[in-house]
């Protein structure tokens, strides 16, 4: 059941009473909050520290191309749609908001060290040509003429024109910013349990104990989203945290420009990326670590991503360390995100977007719009139906 912007919403304390609550203040549950505002209903967001989250962490790589995993091509289908819309969203929020966000359009070229990485990135090229990609094979020689500062030992890579990238920390403090232009209320506190009543989720109870009401709850809280009190066992989200550490260099002016795209590899199996911004940061990433909860940011990970990224480029020695961090991925069993209805009446997910948040924020705002406001799942979505991982959906499905 959905409800229309130009129902009242209710006759109590309009700042405890919204249309639309949006339980996580991370980029998904901002830009969902900012196309709900947009809708014409009115929208509170509940996070301690909206802006934050996994975007903090995040390289703000939107690699759909290069990304390309086996087994994904449902999820390639809504990450090349989020691609296509960036330039108009990129160009739509920093219109809104007068802020640069370090979007920039310069490619990303992902290269071989070894023999087996160079077969490890043919059947990567391979995939991406039977899914109509566009992907072009270049010899170690072509590598190097495009970005000098590769390893003399880089045996080959691809050139994939179309992944760009983002700064995702400029990104999430644009939507904060988004959204109060916009008028959505911000309540700075933890979400500690959602209300429900007559089996429909109605609003959530804060760690103070403010009650917040709305019509639509929508719970977009990232790795967290699993562990909200109150919600029926058989509606939470499948989602699991996934941590990632992520390091963050300085190009000093002199080496300037260190790398001019996106590089990436496969270093023995493990993949590594390196992010040059404008702005000389070069973010290096990423451990993929099933740890639950844990952030610590340890010295192996740290040395294995010198150590991968070193033996990539190898002048990275040379450039200041200025941060260290780890974050967490919202994993769900099957990669994807969940969008819309749940099997509890009044509560919505935005969530489980795992590798791929940053590049699915644009496709999320559009399909949380279309889901509040109509009560359905617009076409390219229905596939993420939260419905897939109900007991019912998975005894169905063939073994
Ligand atoms: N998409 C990059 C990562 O998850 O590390």
């Amino acid at each position: 059941m959905s409800r229309t912007p130009d129902e009242p919403s209710t006759s109590r304390d309009a700042s405890t009473v919204s249309d639309v609550l949006v339980i996580g203040g991370g980029i998904i549950g901002l830009v969902t909050a900012w196309r709900a505002a947009q809708r014409g209903f009115a929208t509170a967001v509940v996070d301690p520290e909206p802006g934050g989250g996994a975007a903090q962490v995040a390289a703000g790589m939107l690699a759909a191309v290069t990304e390309l995993h086996y087994g994904e091509q449902t999820l390639l289908a809504l990450n090349l749609a989020s691609a296509r819309r960036y330039p108009d969203f990129a160009a739509e929020l920093a219109e809104a908001t007068g802020r640069d966000l370090g979007y920039r359009r310069c490619g990303t070229l992902a290269v071989a060290l070894d023999a087996d990485d160079r077969a490890e990135l043919r059947e990567l090229h391979a995939l991406q040509q039977r899914s109509g990609l566009e992907s072009e094979w270049l010899s170690g020689r072509e590598c190097r003429r495009l970005e000098p500062m590769l390893a003399p030992g880089v045996r080959g890579g691809l050139r994939v024109d179309g992944d760009h990238q983002i700064d995702p920390r400029r990104l999430a403090a644009a939507l904060v910013t988004a959204c109060e232009r916009a008028g959505v209320v911000f309540h700075r506190m933890w979400a500690e349990r959602l209300t429900v009543v007559r089996e429909r989720a109605c609003g959530v109870r804060t760690a103070d104990g403010t009650e917040l009401a709305a019509g639509q709850v929508v719970l977009a809280a990232g790795s967290l989203s699993g562990r909200l009190a109150g919600v029926p066992e058989d509606v939470l989200p499948p989602v699991r945290p996934v941590k990632g550490q992520v390091l963050r260099l300085t190009v000093p002016e002199r080496y300037a420009p260190f790398l001019s795209r996106t590089v990436r590899a496969v270093v023995r199996g493990g993949a590594i990326y390196l992010v040059p911004r404008e702005n000389g940061e070069l973010v290096v990433g990423a451990t993929s670590e099933e740890l639950g909860w844990d952030t610590t940011v340890t010295a192996g990970g740290v040395y294995e991503l010198l150590r991968d990224a070193h033996e990539l480029v190898p002048g990275i020695t040379e450039l200041p360390l200025t941060e260290t961090r780890a974050g967490l991925r919202p994993g769900s069993p099957d990669n994807a995100p969940l969008f819309g209805a749940t099997g509890l009446d009044g509560l919505l997910l935005a969530t489980g977007h795992y590798r791929n948040g940053v590049l699915l924020t644009p496709v999320t705002g559009d399909i949380m719009a279309h889901v509040l406001t109509t009560g359905e799942l617009p076409e390219e979505a229905r596939p993420f139906t939260p419905r897939r991982f109900t007991a019912a959906a998975l005894t169905e499905q063939p073994v």
